[in-house]
C-alpha cells in the first residue's frame, strides 16, 4: 500500500482576504494529483473563510492550538472549535514558534501537552522538528531531532493521524534548501528511532515530510529519496507553483 504522499501548505503570518481567496480559486481550479494528500494551514483568521470555500478533498489545519478546553483563555484556539469549524489538522512544533519568536518559545513539553490535546479530539497533527545551523555544525542534527520527537512521543499513542515535519532551520525561508542527500539522512534517522521506540507499524506508516525552501525547482529529486513523503512549503504555498509541488510524485 505504501505511504501516501503529503502537501501541505504553511501560510503562516500572510494573506488578506482576497489574497487568500485567490490561493483557494487557484487550488479549486487546478489538477491535482489524487494520490496526494493536501492540507493547507491558513492565519487563524483565515480558516473559517479558507474552510467553506476550498474544495473538500483539501484539509484545512490550524497553525497552533492550545491544549485546554474551551474556557478563559485569550487569544488561543482550542481542539473543539477547530472540530466545530472542519478543521481536521494543527501543526504543531514549528521552529517560528519554538525559537525565532523567542516571546513564544514553545518547550517540548509544552507541545507534548498540545499534540495530546489535539489527537485525543481526533485533530491531526503536523508535528515540527528541526535544528539551527550551529547544531548542525556540531553535528548534532540527530540526537536535537529526536529529542524533539522523543518528548512528544510520550503523549502519542496513536500515530496514525500524526505527520512529522523535518524543518531544518537554516533552510526556512532562506533559499538554501537541504540536498535531497541531506534531507534523507535526518528522515532515515527518524524513521529508525520510530522504528526502535514506537513500533515498527508506525515506522512504517507514518509520513515524515520536508520543509525549508521547498519549491517547483527542487521538489521532484527530493521526493525521489525513499524517506521523503512529502513537503511542508512556506513562501511557495503562496504562489500558483504550490501545485507543481503537490504534483511532485505525477
Ligand atoms: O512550515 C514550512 C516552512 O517553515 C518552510 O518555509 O518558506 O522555507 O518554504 P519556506
Amino acid at each position: 500500500m505504501g505511504r501516501r504522499f503529503f502537501v501541505g501548505g504553511n501560510f503562516k503570518m500572510n494573506g488578506s482576504i482576497s489574497s487568500v481567496k485567490e490561493i483557494v480559486n487557484n487550488l479549486n481550479g487546478a489538477k491535482l494529483d489524487p494520490n496526494t494528500e493536501v492540507v493547507v494551514a491558513p492565519s487563524a483568521i483565515h480558516l473559517l473563510l479558507v474552510r467553506e470555500s476550498l474544495k473538500k478533498e483539501i484539509a484545512v489545519a490550524a497553525q497552533n492550538i492550545y491544549y485546554k478546553k474551551n474556557g478563559a483563555f485569550t487569544g488561543e484556539l482550542s481542539v473543539e472549535q477547530l472540530n466545530d469549524a472542519g478543521i481536521a489538522w494543527t501543526l504543531l512544533g514549528h521552529s517560528e514558534r519554538r525559537v525565532s519568536m523567542a516571546e513564544v518559545a514553545e518547550s517540548n513539553e509544552f507541545l507534548a501537552e498540545k499534540a495530546k490535546a489535539a489527537l485525543a479530539g481526533g485533530v491531526g497533527v503536523i508535528f515540527c522538528c528541526g535544528e539551527s545551523l550551529e547544531i548542525r555544525k556540531e553535528n548534532k542534527t540527530k540526537e536535537h531531532v529526536l529529542s524533539q520527537l522523543k518528548s512528544a512521543a510520550s503523549a502519542i499513542k496513536d500515530w496514525s493521524k500524526v505527520v512529522i515535519a523535518y524543518e531544518p532551520i537554516w533552510a526556512i525561508g532562506t533559499g538554501e534548501v537541504a540536498s535531497p542527500e541531506q534531507a534523507q539522512e535526518v528522515h532515515a534517522d527518524i524513521r529508525a528511532w520510530l522504528k526502535s521506540d514506537v513500533s515498527p507499524e508506525a515506522a512504517e506508516n507514518t509520513r515524515i515530510i520536508y520543509g525549508g525552501s521547498v519549491s517547483e525547482k527542487n521538489c521532484v529529486e527530493l521526493a525521489k529519496k525513499p524517506d521523503i513523503d512529502g513537503f511542508l512549503v512556506g513562501g511557495a504555498s503562496l504562489k500558483p507553483a504550490f501545485v507543481d509541488i503537490i504534483n511532485a510524485k505525477s
